[in-house]
Protein backbone atom coordinates (compact mmCIF):
# COMPACT_ATOMS: atom_id res chain seq x y z
CA UNK A 1 0.00 0.00 0.00
CA UNK A 2 0.91 3.70 -0.22
CA UNK A 3 0.37 6.51 2.23
CA UNK A 4 -0.05 9.88 1.12
CA UNK A 5 -0.24 12.86 2.83
CA UNK A 6 -3.88 14.58 3.60
CA UNK A 7 -3.04 17.95 1.31
CA UNK A 8 -0.44 19.63 3.87
CA UNK A 9 -1.40 18.44 6.79
CA UNK A 10 0.17 15.48 9.26
CA UNK A 11 -2.13 12.58 8.61
CA UNK A 12 -1.54 10.02 6.39
CA UNK A 13 -4.25 8.09 4.39
CA UNK A 14 -4.14 4.93 2.14
CA UNK A 15 -4.18 6.10 -1.41
CA UNK A 16 -6.73 3.15 -2.07
CA UNK A 17 -9.71 3.67 0.42
CA UNK A 18 -12.51 1.58 0.95
CA UNK A 19 -16.26 3.12 0.57
CA UNK A 20 -19.69 1.83 1.85
CA UNK A 21 -22.02 3.51 -0.21
CA UNK A 22 -24.58 1.16 -1.57
CA UNK A 23 -22.18 -1.59 -0.13
CA UNK A 24 -21.72 -2.28 3.63
CA UNK A 25 -25.06 -2.17 5.93
CA UNK A 26 -27.18 -2.28 2.52
CA UNK A 27 -26.79 -4.69 -0.58
CA UNK A 28 -23.62 -6.57 0.91
CA UNK A 29 -24.40 -8.95 3.63
CA UNK A 30 -22.70 -9.11 6.91
CA UNK A 31 -20.38 -12.07 5.56
CA UNK A 32 -19.42 -9.61 2.52
CA UNK A 33 -19.01 -6.68 4.06
CA UNK A 34 -16.97 -8.48 6.75
CA UNK A 35 -14.81 -10.08 4.55
CA UNK A 36 -14.32 -6.69 2.44
CA UNK A 37 -13.53 -4.61 5.31
CA UNK A 38 -10.31 -7.69 6.79
CA UNK A 39 -9.36 -7.76 3.24
CA UNK A 40 -8.85 -3.89 2.73
CA UNK A 41 -7.21 -3.71 6.56
CA UNK A 42 -4.97 -6.60 5.62
CA UNK A 43 -3.92 -5.10 2.62
CA UNK A 44 -2.99 -1.80 4.16
CA UNK A 45 -5.96 0.65 3.26
CA UNK A 46 -6.36 2.27 6.47
CA UNK A 47 -8.49 4.66 5.32
CA UNK A 48 -12.63 3.87 5.40
CA UNK A 49 -15.51 6.12 4.23
CA UNK A 50 -18.94 6.15 5.64
CA UNK A 51 -22.17 9.09 6.34
CA UNK A 52 -24.71 9.38 8.07
CA UNK A 53 -27.03 8.92 5.40
CA UNK A 54 -25.73 6.17 3.62
CA UNK A 55 -28.37 3.04 4.25
CA UNK A 56 -29.69 5.84 6.89
CA UNK A 57 -27.28 4.81 9.17
CA UNK A 58 -26.94 1.45 8.87
CA UNK A 59 -23.50 1.81 7.04
CA UNK A 60 -22.03 3.88 9.94
CA UNK A 61 -23.30 0.59 12.63
CA UNK A 62 -22.32 -2.33 10.39
CA UNK A 63 -18.76 -0.40 10.02
CA UNK A 64 -17.95 0.28 13.33
CA UNK A 65 -19.06 -3.35 14.20
CA UNK A 66 -16.29 -4.25 11.77
CA UNK A 67 -13.55 -2.21 12.44
CA UNK A 68 -13.75 -2.87 16.50
CA UNK A 69 -11.90 -5.49 15.90
CA UNK A 70 -8.40 -3.71 14.73
CA UNK A 71 -6.81 -1.00 16.58
CA UNK A 72 -8.26 2.51 16.50
CA UNK A 73 -5.07 4.00 15.32
CA UNK A 74 -4.35 2.19 11.88
CA UNK A 75 -7.47 3.52 11.00
CA UNK A 76 -8.65 6.76 9.50
CA UNK A 77 -12.19 6.63 9.17
CA UNK A 78 -14.35 9.67 7.45
CA UNK A 79 -18.31 10.42 7.92
CA UNK A 80 -20.46 13.02 6.87
CA UNK A 81 -23.33 15.18 7.67
CA UNK A 82 -25.83 17.26 5.75
CA UNK A 83 -28.26 14.59 4.00
CA UNK A 84 -31.66 14.43 5.81
CA UNK A 85 -31.97 12.21 8.44
CA UNK A 86 -35.83 12.81 9.85
CA UNK A 87 -38.96 14.49 9.06
CA UNK A 88 -38.18 17.29 10.94
CA UNK A 89 -37.13 20.53 10.51
CA UNK A 90 -33.91 20.55 11.98
CA UNK A 91 -33.31 17.08 10.12
CA UNK A 92 -30.53 18.11 7.42
CA UNK A 93 -27.99 20.61 6.05
CA UNK A 94 -25.20 22.19 8.40
CA UNK A 95 -26.52 23.85 10.93
CA UNK A 96 -24.75 24.01 14.17
CA UNK A 97 -27.50 22.43 15.86
CA UNK A 98 -27.79 19.44 13.01
CA UNK A 99 -23.83 18.92 13.01
CA UNK A 100 -23.61 18.77 16.43
CA UNK A 101 -26.23 16.11 17.24
CA UNK A 102 -25.46 13.89 14.09
CA UNK A 103 -22.18 14.09 15.44
CA UNK A 104 -22.86 12.51 18.01
CA UNK A 105 -25.35 10.02 16.65
CA UNK A 106 -22.43 8.97 13.80
CA UNK A 107 -20.04 8.18 16.52
CA UNK A 108 -22.42 5.90 18.80
CA UNK A 109 -23.73 4.69 15.60
CA UNK A 110 -19.61 3.60 14.51
CA UNK A 111 -18.89 3.09 18.63
CA UNK A 112 -15.94 5.21 18.25
CA UNK A 113 -15.27 8.44 20.35
CA UNK A 114 -14.04 10.51 17.75
CA UNK A 115 -13.86 10.21 13.55
CA UNK A 116 -10.76 11.32 11.81
CA UNK A 117 -12.15 13.55 9.40
CA UNK A 118 -16.00 14.84 9.17
CA UNK A 119 -17.46 16.44 6.19
CA UNK A 120 -19.95 18.20 4.56
CA UNK A 121 -21.60 16.13 2.15
CA UNK A 122 -23.40 18.85 0.38
CA UNK A 123 -23.29 22.57 0.16
CA UNK A 124 -26.33 24.01 2.53
CA UNK A 125 -27.31 27.39 0.73
CA UNK A 126 -29.15 28.12 4.14
CA UNK A 127 -26.87 28.32 6.66
CA UNK A 128 -24.03 30.68 6.99
CA UNK A 129 -20.86 29.44 6.15
CA UNK A 130 -19.52 30.64 9.78
CA UNK A 131 -22.22 28.68 11.81
CA UNK A 132 -20.84 25.81 9.70
CA UNK A 133 -16.90 26.45 10.06
CA UNK A 134 -17.93 27.71 14.10
CA UNK A 135 -19.62 24.29 14.63
CA UNK A 136 -16.75 22.21 12.78
CA UNK A 137 -13.87 24.01 15.12
CA UNK A 138 -16.17 23.27 18.16
CA UNK A 139 -16.31 19.63 17.49
CA UNK A 140 -12.54 19.32 17.43
CA UNK A 141 -12.08 21.03 20.12
CA UNK A 142 -14.56 18.77 22.22
CA UNK A 143 -12.17 15.85 20.98
CA UNK A 144 -15.02 14.73 18.74
CA UNK A 145 -13.03 15.41 14.92
CA UNK A 146 -9.78 15.60 14.10
CA UNK A 147 -10.16 17.25 10.45
CA UNK A 148 -13.37 18.92 8.87
CA UNK A 149 -13.95 18.49 5.01
CA UNK A 150 -16.19 19.09 2.22
CA UNK A 151 -17.96 17.14 -0.35
CA UNK A 152 -18.52 18.76 -4.08
CA UNK A 153 -18.52 22.37 -3.27
CA UNK A 154 -17.49 24.98 -5.57
CA UNK A 155 -13.95 25.99 -5.21
CA UNK A 156 -14.98 29.49 -4.57
CA UNK A 157 -17.29 29.13 -1.11
CA UNK A 158 -14.11 26.75 -0.21
CA UNK A 159 -12.07 29.45 -0.51
CA UNK A 160 -14.33 31.95 1.28
CA UNK A 161 -15.39 29.19 4.40
CA UNK A 162 -11.38 29.27 4.88
CA UNK A 163 -11.17 32.89 4.86
CA UNK A 164 -13.83 32.84 7.79
CA UNK A 165 -11.88 29.90 10.04
CA UNK A 166 -9.18 32.43 9.32
CA UNK A 167 -10.78 35.34 10.38
CA UNK A 168 -12.45 32.83 13.62
CA UNK A 169 -9.14 31.46 14.40
CA UNK A 170 -10.84 28.23 13.79
CA UNK A 171 -9.56 25.08 11.84
CA UNK A 172 -9.42 25.39 7.70
CA UNK A 173 -10.99 23.15 5.41
CA UNK A 174 -8.56 20.02 5.28
CA UNK A 175 -9.78 17.62 3.16
CA UNK A 176 -12.41 17.94 -0.11
CA UNK A 177 -14.38 14.54 -1.61
CA UNK A 178 -15.07 14.87 -5.13
CA UNK A 179 -16.30 12.93 -7.54
CA UNK A 180 -13.43 12.00 -10.14
CA UNK A 181 -13.32 9.62 -12.64
CA UNK A 182 -12.50 9.62 -16.88
CA UNK A 183 -15.19 10.30 -17.53
CA UNK A 184 -15.49 13.49 -14.63
CA UNK A 185 -12.48 15.26 -15.21
CA UNK A 186 -14.11 18.62 -14.08
CA UNK A 187 -12.11 19.02 -10.72
CA UNK A 188 -8.55 19.02 -12.91
CA UNK A 189 -9.72 22.35 -13.62
CA UNK A 190 -12.81 23.38 -11.62
CA UNK A 191 -11.37 22.31 -8.22
CA UNK A 192 -7.64 20.87 -7.56
CA UNK A 193 -6.45 24.68 -8.11
CA UNK A 194 -7.96 25.57 -5.59
CA UNK A 195 -7.14 22.59 -3.72
CA UNK A 196 -3.56 23.18 -4.06
CA UNK A 197 -3.60 26.95 -2.93
CA UNK A 198 -5.08 26.01 0.12
CA UNK A 199 -3.22 22.77 1.27
CA UNK A 200 -6.48 20.49 1.25
CA UNK A 201 -6.00 16.70 0.32
CA UNK A 202 -8.64 15.01 -2.19
CA UNK A 203 -10.24 11.66 -1.87
CA UNK A 204 -12.00 11.30 -4.64
CA UNK A 205 -14.42 8.73 -5.14
CA UNK A 206 -16.67 6.83 -7.43
CA UNK A 207 -13.29 6.68 -9.03
CA UNK A 208 -15.31 3.66 -11.69
CA UNK A 209 -18.17 5.41 -12.51
CA UNK A 210 -20.74 3.23 -10.74
CA UNK A 211 -18.61 0.55 -12.12
CA UNK A 212 -19.24 2.11 -16.27
CA UNK A 213 -15.60 1.93 -16.39
CA UNK A 214 -14.84 -1.76 -15.93
CA UNK A 215 -16.36 -1.90 -19.14
CA UNK A 216 -19.29 -4.37 -18.01
CA UNK A 217 -21.99 -2.47 -19.64
CA UNK A 218 -22.24 -2.83 -23.07
CA UNK A 219 -23.34 -0.22 -25.90
CA UNK A 220 -27.12 -1.03 -27.06
CA UNK A 221 -27.60 -3.33 -24.42
CA UNK A 222 -29.28 -3.61 -20.83
CA UNK A 223 -27.29 -4.20 -17.67
CA UNK A 224 -26.96 -8.27 -16.43
CA UNK A 225 -28.85 -8.60 -13.28
CA UNK A 226 -26.83 -8.25 -9.95
CA UNK A 227 -25.32 -5.21 -11.12
CA UNK A 228 -26.00 -1.53 -10.11
CA UNK A 229 -27.16 -0.57 -13.10
CA UNK A 230 -29.71 -3.23 -13.14
CA UNK A 231 -30.97 -2.45 -9.79
CA UNK A 232 -33.58 0.07 -9.56
CA UNK A 233 -32.79 1.11 -5.57
CA UNK A 234 -29.29 1.89 -6.41
CA UNK A 235 -29.22 3.04 -10.62
CA UNK A 236 -30.44 6.48 -10.38
CA UNK A 237 -26.43 7.65 -10.68
CA UNK A 238 -25.25 5.73 -12.74
CA UNK A 239 -28.46 6.45 -15.37
CA UNK A 240 -28.27 9.80 -15.16
CA UNK A 241 -24.54 10.89 -15.15
CA UNK A 242 -23.20 7.66 -17.02
CA UNK A 243 -25.62 5.54 -19.24
CA UNK A 244 -25.12 6.81 -22.81
CA UNK A 245 -23.89 4.40 -25.87
CA UNK A 246 -21.44 6.71 -26.31
CA UNK A 247 -19.60 6.19 -22.25
CA UNK A 248 -19.92 2.10 -23.02
CA UNK A 249 -18.20 2.67 -26.08
CA UNK A 250 -15.14 4.50 -24.52
CA UNK A 251 -15.53 1.76 -22.04
CA UNK A 252 -14.86 -0.84 -24.07
CA UNK A 253 -11.81 1.48 -25.73
CA UNK A 254 -10.81 1.20 -22.29
CA UNK A 255 -10.59 -2.76 -22.01
CA UNK A 256 -9.01 -3.31 -25.58
CA UNK A 257 -6.18 -0.68 -23.88
CA UNK A 258 -6.37 -2.94 -20.60
CA UNK A 259 -5.68 -6.16 -22.25
CA UNK A 260 -3.21 -5.11 -24.72
CA UNK A 261 -1.50 -3.88 -21.50
CA UNK A 262 -1.76 -7.53 -19.28
CA UNK A 263 -4.71 -6.15 -17.17
CA UNK A 264 -7.88 -4.91 -16.35
CA UNK A 265 -9.93 -1.95 -16.98
CA UNK A 266 -11.06 -1.47 -13.34
CA UNK A 267 -7.39 -1.13 -12.48
CA UNK A 268 -6.28 0.49 -14.79
CA UNK A 269 -9.09 3.63 -14.37
CA UNK A 270 -8.43 3.40 -10.61
CA UNK A 271 -4.38 4.05 -11.48
CA UNK A 272 -5.59 6.63 -13.33
CA UNK A 273 -7.05 8.73 -10.77
CA UNK A 274 -3.80 7.94 -8.52
CA UNK A 275 -1.61 9.69 -11.08
CA UNK A 276 -3.01 13.15 -10.37
CA UNK A 277 -0.99 14.88 -7.57
CA UNK A 278 -4.04 16.57 -5.92
CA UNK A 279 -5.73 12.95 -5.38
CA UNK A 280 -4.66 12.04 -1.70
CA UNK A 281 -6.63 8.71 -1.79
CA UNK A 282 -9.36 7.39 -4.24
CA UNK A 283 -12.03 5.44 -2.45
CA UNK A 284 -13.02 2.11 -3.95
CA UNK A 285 -16.68 0.70 -4.10
CA UNK A 286 -16.74 -3.11 -4.46
CA UNK A 287 -20.08 -5.17 -4.02
CA UNK A 288 -17.35 -8.99 -3.54
CA UNK A 289 -13.69 -9.53 -2.15
CA UNK A 290 -13.38 -10.37 -6.01
CA UNK A 291 -14.43 -6.75 -7.30
CA UNK A 292 -12.14 -5.56 -4.15
CA UNK A 293 -9.09 -7.49 -4.72
CA UNK A 294 -9.47 -6.59 -8.57
CA UNK A 295 -9.54 -2.98 -7.72
CA UNK A 296 -6.38 -3.09 -5.42
CA UNK A 297 -3.94 -4.35 -8.06
CA UNK A 298 -4.01 -0.40 -9.46
CA UNK A 299 -1.37 -0.32 -6.94
CA UNK A 300 1.17 -2.32 -8.97
CA UNK A 301 0.42 -0.33 -12.25
CA UNK A 302 3.13 1.70 -13.39
CA UNK A 303 1.73 4.59 -15.43
CA UNK A 304 3.70 5.63 -18.16
CA UNK A 305 3.30 9.04 -19.94
CA UNK A 306 2.41 6.90 -23.26
CA UNK A 307 -0.16 4.85 -21.34
CA UNK A 308 -1.56 8.46 -19.75
CA UNK A 309 -1.89 9.98 -23.09
CA UNK A 310 -3.98 7.09 -24.74
CA UNK A 311 -6.15 7.30 -22.26
CA UNK A 312 -6.52 11.26 -22.39
CA UNK A 313 -7.42 10.57 -26.32
CA UNK A 314 -10.25 8.31 -25.30
CA UNK A 315 -11.38 10.19 -22.60
CA UNK A 316 -10.55 13.61 -23.24
CA UNK A 317 -10.53 16.38 -20.19
CA UNK A 318 -13.44 18.89 -20.79
CA UNK A 319 -12.26 22.47 -21.80
CA UNK A 320 -11.86 24.98 -19.10
CA UNK A 321 -14.96 26.82 -20.07
CA UNK A 322 -16.92 23.63 -20.16
CA UNK A 323 -20.32 23.43 -17.68
CA UNK A 324 -20.23 21.30 -14.96
CA UNK A 325 -22.89 18.73 -15.20
N1 LIG B 1 -19.21 12.26 -1.20
C1 LIG B 1 -20.14 11.73 -1.94
O1 LIG B 1 -21.15 12.35 -2.28
C2 LIG B 1 -19.97 10.30 -2.44
C3 LIG B 1 -20.76 9.84 -3.50
C4 LIG B 1 -20.57 8.54 -3.94
C5 LIG B 1 -19.63 7.73 -3.34
N2 LIG B 1 -18.89 8.19 -2.28
C6 LIG B 1 -17.90 7.33 -1.60
O2 LIG B 1 -17.04 6.75 -2.56
C7 LIG B 1 -17.12 5.32 -2.52
C8 LIG B 1 -16.96 4.74 -3.89
O3 LIG B 1 -17.98 5.24 -4.76
P1 LIG B 1 -18.69 4.30 -5.81
O4 LIG B 1 -19.30 3.11 -5.12
O5 LIG B 1 -19.56 5.14 -6.65
O6 LIG B 1 -17.39 3.78 -6.61
P2 LIG B 1 -17.19 3.13 -8.05
O7 LIG B 1 -15.88 2.46 -7.97
O8 LIG B 1 -17.37 4.16 -9.11
O9 LIG B 1 -18.36 2.05 -8.20
C9 LIG B 1 -18.39 0.92 -7.37
C10 LIG B 1 -19.29 -0.15 -7.96
O10 LIG B 1 -18.82 -0.56 -9.25
C11 LIG B 1 -18.91 -1.98 -9.37
N3 LIG B 1 -17.53 -2.51 -9.40
C12 LIG B 1 -16.48 -2.12 -8.62
N4 LIG B 1 -15.38 -2.83 -8.93
C13 LIG B 1 -15.72 -3.68 -9.90
C14 LIG B 1 -15.00 -4.67 -10.62
N5 LIG B 1 -13.72 -4.89 -10.39
N6 LIG B 1 -15.68 -5.37 -11.58
C15 LIG B 1 -16.98 -5.15 -11.83
N7 LIG B 1 -17.72 -4.23 -11.16
C16 LIG B 1 -17.10 -3.50 -10.21
C17 LIG B 1 -19.66 -2.47 -8.14
O11 LIG B 1 -21.07 -2.40 -8.37
P3 LIG B 1 -21.96 -3.68 -8.83
O12 LIG B 1 -21.16 -4.94 -8.59
O13 LIG B 1 -23.17 -3.60 -7.97
O14 LIG B 1 -22.26 -3.44 -10.28
C18 LIG B 1 -19.28 -1.41 -7.12
O15 LIG B 1 -20.16 -1.35 -6.03
C19 LIG B 1 -18.48 5.05 -1.85
O16 LIG B 1 -18.55 3.78 -1.25
C20 LIG B 1 -18.57 6.19 -0.85
O17 LIG B 1 -17.87 5.86 0.33
C21 LIG B 1 -19.05 9.48 -1.84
Amino acid sequence: MQYRQLGKWGARVSSLGLGTYLTVGYTSDDDTSRAMVRCAYEQGINYFDTANAYAQGEAERVLGRLLAEYPRSDLFVLTKVWAPMGQGPNDRGLSAKHIREQCDTSLERLGMDYVDAYMCHRPDPDTPLEETVRAMEDLARAGKILYWGVSEWPAPMIVKANAIARELRARPIAVSQPRYNLLYRYPESLLYPTTAEEGIGNVVFSPLAHGMLTGKYQPGEEPAAGTRAADPRQNAVIKKMYWTDENKAKAQSLVALANELGMGAAELAIAWCLTNPAVSSAILGASSVEQLSQNLKALEIAMTPEIAARMDSIFPAPGESSEQH
